[in-house]
């Protein structure tokens, strides 16, 4: 059986591949000897720029174009990579993106983001334990955020998505744990990629610096982030937080949550001392 803890040798699927976090996890995974990496994103030029220069270093790396809140799209993506290498040991299910807003936020942008940052993980893991049980055993690495843990400040759809995304992987690891299924659940705070540099929203998000609240502990690179993410696996550790803080400020949220709102309250004046907030928004 393959050890799903460790890339060498594994069969990987990376989604969100064209970019950010899920270009650098397949450039890692290949560079730790992965028997065979799959790309996949909706942008299918990204992804098959980024097989070409990873084959080229010597590991089989392919393109799949896939929109991850379709299910038939992950079912194919999964399905497709079995047959054509075998087996499938890793799923890093990544892609996502992030809005600014509140309440006032139309229920369709939730709606959205709920088909990318949640169901993609559950139609993932739906198509990929099969598999994985019957050959063995296998891993889901599934991509929320440190405001899945906590909260995103500015952003109620990003917090509501991300803190799902953890509940579903929670489930998950607890569900099929006994049947050698691993699974892990990133939660970074601010790396640098289009997310937090390029995308329109993101000098709207409060805070210094294009990402906001979130670069408060300060911003990896995607390529350190990679760094983090082998290291977590290989320690078979569920929750992979690359920003070190983030398990100080869980656990102080699991020791008093009245105080730790207290102290979000605080950090959120700060972030807008002048006003609006998203309750202003609403107001207005
Ligand atoms: N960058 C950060 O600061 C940060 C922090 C915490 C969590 N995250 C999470 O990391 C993940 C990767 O983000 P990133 O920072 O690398 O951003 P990015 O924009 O660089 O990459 C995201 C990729 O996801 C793809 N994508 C979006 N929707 C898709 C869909 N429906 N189907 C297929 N592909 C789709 C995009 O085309 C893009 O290539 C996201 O889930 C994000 O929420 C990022």
């Amino acid at each position: 059986m393959q050890n799903p803890r460790h890339v060498r040798d594994a069969v990987v699927v990376v989604t969100g591949a064209a970019s950010g976090i899920g270009e650098a996890m397949v450039e890692r995974f290949a560079a730790e000897g992965a028997r065979a990496v799959v790309a996949a994103d909706r942008d299918r030029a990204g992804v098959e720029a980024l097989a070409e220069r990873v084959s080229a270093l010597g590991v089989p790396c392919e393109a799949v174009a896939c929109d991850v809140a379709d299910e038939p799209s992950v079912k194919a993506l999964i399905d497709g990579t079995v047959e054509r290498h075998g087996r499938i040991d890793l799923v890093a299910s990544n892609a996502g993106y992030v809005t600014v807003g509140g309440l006032e936020a139309p229920d369709e942008e939730l709606h959205r983001m709920f088909g990318v940052h949640v169901m993609a993980h559950l139609y993932a893991a739906r198509h990929a334990i099969p598999h994985m049980v019957a050959d063995g055993g296998g891993h889901l690495l599934n991509t929320s955020s440190a405001a899945g843990l906590l909260t995103q400040i500015g952003s109620l759809h990003y917090s509501i998505t991300k803190n799902a995304a953890v509940s579903l992987a929670e489930w998950i690891s607890v569900t099929y744990g006994d049947r050698g299924i691993g699974v892990s659940v990133l939660c970074p705070q601010a790396v640098a990629t289009n997310i937090t540099t390029n995308s329109p929203t993101a000098d709207l998000m409060p805070g210094d610096g294009p990402s906001g609240a979130a670069a408060v502990d300060g911003v990896l690179t995607a390529a350190e982030l990679a760094d983090t993410v082998v290291e977590a696996l290989a320690a078979g550790q569920f929750h992979v937080l690359p920003h070190p803080d983030v398990a100080e400020y869980v656990r102080r949220k699991g020791d008093d949550v009245d105080r730790w709102l207290g102290g979000m309250q605080r950090f959120q004046s700060r972030l807008y001392p002048e006003g609006p907030t998203p309750a202003d928004w609403l107001l207005a």
